[in-house]
């Protein structure tokens, strides 16, 4: 109760600010311009760029400096021979780094999958750069680490197609895999479980982290980003977009339902979403709230790849998420400050490793 008293000075000074800006704005306008502009002003007001203002960035924080060093551990290697391992699909043909290229942001450029056995997944292939600071894992946002999510993911028949059984046949077949889970579960009974495959390969993919120059200048250095890409920042932020996209990760943080403010088209916007994971009618609809970093590199968008483009993303975000018709001049400016999340991961991480030969029993592609 108390507290609330020292509200009142604070929005008093709030008030009286805006009352000051109300009253000097006409002022300077009718001074300079014939009325018959007016009209043709305040049109031009509705899509002009916002300034840039230091309080904007509230809203945001930085991927702190020390992750483009990565302390690479036993179980990090083993997650990294894991990740690009071909072996772990039925068909022996795709591996993690089919799907989630790091010589491409960890994308691989399709609107929709294609898995083992040349299984189409109807959902567009997610970055695996900065998951590991995503409060959810997949579009449904059906598991909450990494490390729970990729079991089930290998097991997928769209995916790698490869059931808890046979992947750990194939792990325990391959000489060099036993000796390497033993070397980095060494406390552990068996060390090969899906538990330990888990971790492993959450281990490396939680190291897949790529700072930018945004967060150099959240870091304070000020010369980072251009004045447009601050009218950027600006206009993001104006636009409504950091209601959904915010924090370190410009989402990755909740789910949100899709067609919001206005309903999406189908076939995007009749997909059901989380709803197949619970079976609630409250998360039909609902999709996890991705990361925009590395935005400019993961296209096609959205949950089934069916937008090429940022800035038609960025229009229909702003018309089907908050409710607002952007300019194009406005998503311009919001797709040049999407440019400045733009960072590359550890470069130890992203080449692929020496793979250990398989042994007689390593079951066979199928
Ligand atoms: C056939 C292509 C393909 C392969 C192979 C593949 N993934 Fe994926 N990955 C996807 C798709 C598609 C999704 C989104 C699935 C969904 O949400 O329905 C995804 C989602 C993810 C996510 C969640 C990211 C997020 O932002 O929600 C992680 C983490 C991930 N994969 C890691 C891996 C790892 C590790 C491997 C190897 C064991 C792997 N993936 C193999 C296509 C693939
Ligand atoms: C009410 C929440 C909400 C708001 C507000 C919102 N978004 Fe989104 N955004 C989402 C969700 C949910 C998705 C995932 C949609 C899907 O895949 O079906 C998404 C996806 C995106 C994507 C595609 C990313 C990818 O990897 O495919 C971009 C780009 C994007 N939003 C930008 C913006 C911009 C720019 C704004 C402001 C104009 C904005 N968003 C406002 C919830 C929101």
């Amino acid at each position: 109760m108390r507290s609330a008293w020292y509200l009142v000075p604070a929005l008093f000074f709030v008030v009286a600010c805006e009352n000051k800006r109300r009253e000097t704005a006409p002022t300077a306008q009718s001074a300079s311009a014939p009325t018959s502009s007016v009209a043709g002003g305040s049109t031009a007001t509705a899509s002009a760029l916002p300034a840039f203002d230091p309080e904007k960035l509230a809203a945001f924080a930085a991927i702190p400096e020390g992750v483009e060093r990565p302390e690479i551990d036993d179980e990090t290697k083993l997650g990294q021979m894991l990740f690009f391992d071909a072996r772990l699909s039925r068909g022996h043909d795709v591996s993690c780094s089919s799907c989630h290229d790091l010589a491409r942001a960890g994308v691989d450029g399709a609107a929709q999958s294609t898995g083992t056995k040349k299984q189409k997944s109807k959902r567009n292939t997610p970055t695996v750069l900065n998951a590991g600071g995503a409060s959810a894992q997949g579009w449904d946002a059906r598991a909450s680490t990494i490390e729970e999510f990729v079991v089930v993911h290998v097991a997928d028949p769209e995916i790698m197609g490869t059931d808890e059984k046979r992947l750990l046949a194939t792990l325990s077949s391959i000489p060099g895999y036993a000796a390497a889970f033993k070397k980095a579960y060494s406390d552990e009974t068996p060390a090969i479980s899906t538990d330990t495959f888990g971790r492993a390969l959450g281990a490396y993919t939680k190291k897949l982290f790529a700072r930018s120059r945004w967060d150099k200048y959240l870091d304070g250095d000020k010369s980072a980003l251009t004045d447009a890409e601050l009218t950027g920042v600006a206009m993001f932020v104006e636009a409504g977009c950091t209601a959904c996209h915010q924090g370190k990760y410009l989402g990755a943080t909740q789910t949100q339902k899709l067609g919001i403010a206005k309903p999406w088209p189908p076939p995007t916007g009749t997909d059901p979403g989380r709803f197949e994971v619970t079976k609630q009618e409250v998360d039909r609809g609902m999709f996890k709230v991705p990361t925009l970093r590395n935005v400019t590199r993961t296209a096609p968008y959205m949950h089934d790849g069916s937008i090429a483009s940022l800035e038609e993303v960025t229009k229909l975000m702003a018309r089907h998420q908050v409710g607002k018709e952007l300019s194009d001049e406005q998503a311009a400016a919001i797709v040049a400050f999407l440019g400045t999340l733009t960072g590359d991961p550890p470069k130890e991480l992203v080449t692929k490793p020496e793979l250990p030969p398989s042994g007689p029993k390593t079951p066979k592609p199928e």
